[in-house]
């Protein structure tokens, strides 16, 4: 079976640079997706209370026999839960609908600043760190200030922050900032939702190299260093998305994808003026 390479994070622990997204994935669909991810070889899946579909990915987790260390599992705190106690609260909720006694990452959803809560969030997870019940503790959509202001008001890094990123949108800035800080990026929406896929340059590399366009798409991801969770409900696709590790990407190619880059390409929401 193929091993994914596992990046290390900046409190000793490791993450699969290639993980499981289930964003969309309902509730009732869920266990049978994540059973399909975890049979073609995905050991790492990322969910969110958001999603409405913890329980599912905790039924696929208790059916698959596979061991709790070999797992690494990830949900988030959604923001209508931020502050201390809260977040403390919505954390057991989650393990519940999980089954589970720890989680691997536990992530800020969004800073959603309109709040002012995401520093005593991040306290909240701080503690729940501590006492063993995640593993690791990290951000999602955070921008440099964000992340400036926890780390100036704890001293705690995040090992990771998760923010949008895909050949359209690449955030070189926010990279450099976390490349000084030791905090690693997971690109979320990789694929751009599926939109970037029929673009003429990627489709270009895709056929020299004989792969699909999510293919290259991917290995741009892992090529950059990035650790990536893309979603797919289609049996063939979770498969196509996996088959990752046997090629790379040329210096030409790279340079191809660079050109791509596109401030406006982003397709979520800026944290910055998000209203939720
Ligand atoms: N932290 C955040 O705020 C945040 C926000 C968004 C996403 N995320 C996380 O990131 C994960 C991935 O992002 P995403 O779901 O937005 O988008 P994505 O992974 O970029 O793309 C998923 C879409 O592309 C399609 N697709 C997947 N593989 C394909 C392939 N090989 N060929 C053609 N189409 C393909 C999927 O269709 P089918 O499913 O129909 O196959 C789906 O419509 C999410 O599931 C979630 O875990 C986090």
């Amino acid at each position: 079976m193929t091993t994914v390479p596992m990046v290390d994070l900046n409190d000793g622990h490791a993450i699969p640079q290639l993980g499981f997204g289930v964003w969309q994935v309902p509730n009732e669909d869920a266990q049978a997706v994540v059973a399909e991810a975890f049979r073609v070889g995905y050991r790492s899946i990322d969910s969110a209370k958001i999603y409405e579909n913890e329980k599912g990915v905790g039924d696929a987790i208790a059916a698959s026999g596979i061991p709790r260390d070999e797992l690494f599992i990830t949900t988030k705190l959604w923001n209508d839960d931020q502050g201390f106690d809260n977040a403390l609260r919505a954390f057991d909720a989650s393990l519940e609908r999980l089954g589970l006694d720890y989680v691997d990452l536990y992530l800020i959803h969004w800073p959603s600043p309109h709040r002012g809560l995401y520093a005593e969030s991040w306290k909240a997870l701080v503690r729940i760190k501590q006492e063993g019940r995640a593993r690791s503790i990290g951000v999602s959509n955070f921008t440099t200030a964000n992340l400036q202001r926890i780390l100036d008001e704890t001293g705690e890094v995040p090992v990771l922050n998760q923010i949008e990123l895909h050949p359209r949108f690449q955030q070189k800035g926010l990279r450099a900032f976390h490349a000084e800080h030791n905090i690693e990026t997971e690109s979320w929406s990789p694929l751009g939702q599926g939109k970037l896929l029929d673009d003429p340059a990627i489709a270009d590399i895709a056929r020299k190299h004989g792969r699909t366009p999510a293919q290259v798409v991917l290995r741009w991801h892992l090529d950059n260093g990035l650790i990536t969770i893309p979603k797919s409900a289609t049996p063939s696709r979770i498969q196509e998305n996996f088959q990752v590790f046997d090629f790379k990407l040329d210096q030409h190619d790279l340079e191809k994808i660079a050109t791509l880059d596109d401030p406006a390409g982003r397709i979520g929401s800026d944290p910055d003026t998000a209203t939720f």
